[in-house]
């Protein structure tokens, strides 16, 4: 067998801490500071850090979906109204369950062979010992998925997809950063956000622009941040064995999805008073809820053999009505590129963070095999 190259849980959080302080070093270093509380109240925002504080907002505390600021109202100043994060009730129930046909288990094998086309074509090059960037893998993996997912004509480019949902969430959330809004920063986000609904279009009359779009970017987004960043945890943290063993596999998976917490902070808004695990909440409070210290991602390091309770590891997919009904398809994916990297155990030869991504994520994320073909 061939030797391993050195690697290490604490280097792999280092190189995964980087898409944090790079793009918010101010913000991630007020979160730390302050993540030994289940949460903090500064002024009128609360940072809710805690497990049980974090499930009992979502599941508990009545929430001002279309506020601004919350991934809601700013779902809601992409493409208008009615769009899941901003619903509430019947009107909530009724898209859902309409969405979550699509991404259920039948859904899921549906698309399945769309993205391994794509992955086993981005790979190949893995075989001959050339490098291959996993951010372009992981964009037109995503965008196949949205178009087969909404049924987007032929002639629909999967990367071109993926490129304008990830400018609409980017511009969304410029848009909504604290502090005065710069003069004129809403237009660069209603742009981007009409690039994506033209890539979407179809002849189909009764179909929502807007939830399209809205689907798109919850989609792109997160497996655009999510695939590339475990893949480097994975690699870093040398757990190829895990990733090759067919019963660990869908454990680690869940595990690396904990530790990198693709979508770390949800934005909310109290809409009456209440408490979380003690903590008063008062109605119209800003709530930063912290996925990933709720998930234990900053303390508890990824194995697959001694896995955190479900019921926190989901918490990166959120809790209660809203929870993400991506998540089943957001495994599966991370599941299939685990399985197909692992004969390579592959190491990260190359790391740049994009800093002006919606989520915390790589701009360029080169791995190599560190295996040669004729030893697999
Ligand atoms: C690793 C990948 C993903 C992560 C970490 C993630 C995370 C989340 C989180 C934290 C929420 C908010 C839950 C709440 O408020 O309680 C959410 C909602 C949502 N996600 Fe995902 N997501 C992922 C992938 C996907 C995918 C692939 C899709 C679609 C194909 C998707 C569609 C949605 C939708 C539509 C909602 C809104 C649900 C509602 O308001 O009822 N997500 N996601």
């Amino acid at each position: 067998m061939t030797p391993r190259p050195p690697t290490s849980e604490s280097r792999a959080r280092r190189r995964d801490r980087r898409v944090y302080t790079r793009a918010h070093p101010v913000l991630f270093a007020l979160l730390a500071a302050t993540r030994r509380r289940p949460s903090v109240r500064l002024g009128t925002t609360v940072l809710v850090h805690g497990t049980d504080a974090y499930r009992q907002v979502l599941t508990h505390v009545p929430l001002d979906r279309t506020a601004a600021g919350t991934t809601g109202g700013a779902a809601r100043e992409l493409s208008g109204a009615g769009l899941m994060f901003d619903q509430e009730g019947d009107h909530h129930r009724n898209t859902r369950r309409a969405v979550a046909q699509g991404l259920g288990g039948a859904g899921t094998e549906r698309l399945r062979p769309v993205w391994r086309t794509v992955l086993n074509r981005h790979l190949a090059p893995l075989d001959a010992g050339r490098p291959v960037d996993l951010v372009p893998a992981a964009q037109e993996l995503a965008g196949a998925t949205v178009c087969a997912l909404l049924g987007t004509g032929p002639g629909t480019d999967p990367t071109a997809l993926a490129v304008a949902a990830g400018e609409a969430a980017a511009a969304a959330v410029r848009d909504h950063l604290p502090g005065p809004r710069r003069p004129g920063s809403a237009r660069p986000a209603a742009a981007a956000a009409a690039r994506l609904e033209a890539l979407l279009a179809t002849d189909d009359d009764d179909a929502d622009d807007g939830l399209r779009a809205m689907l798109a970017v919850a989609a792109v987004n997160t497996t655009v941040a999510a695939l590339p960043r475990a893949v480097a945890r994975c690699a870093d943290a040398g757990l190829w064995d895990q990733a090759a063993d067919d019963r660990l596999r869908p454990s680690l998976v869940t595990e690396l999805l904990r530790v990198t917490a693709p979508s770390p902070l949800l934005p909310r808004v109290a809409a009456a008073d209440a408490t979380a695990d003690g903590c008063p909440v008062r109605a119209g409070d800003r709530l930063v809820l912290v996925a990933r210290h709720a998930a234990g991602a900053h303390d508890i390091a990824p194995d697959a053999r001694r896995p955190v309770a479900p019921a926190v590891s989901q918490l990166v997919f959120g809790a209660g009505p809203h929870a993400c009904p991506g998540a089943r398809l957001a495994r599966a994916q991370l599941d299939d590129v685990l399985a197909a990297l692992a004969p390579h155990r592959p190491v990260v030869v190359r790391a740049r963070v994009d800093r002006r991504a919606a989520l915390p994520g790589w701009r360029t994320l080169a791995v190599r095999a560190a295996t040669a073909a004729e030893d697999r």
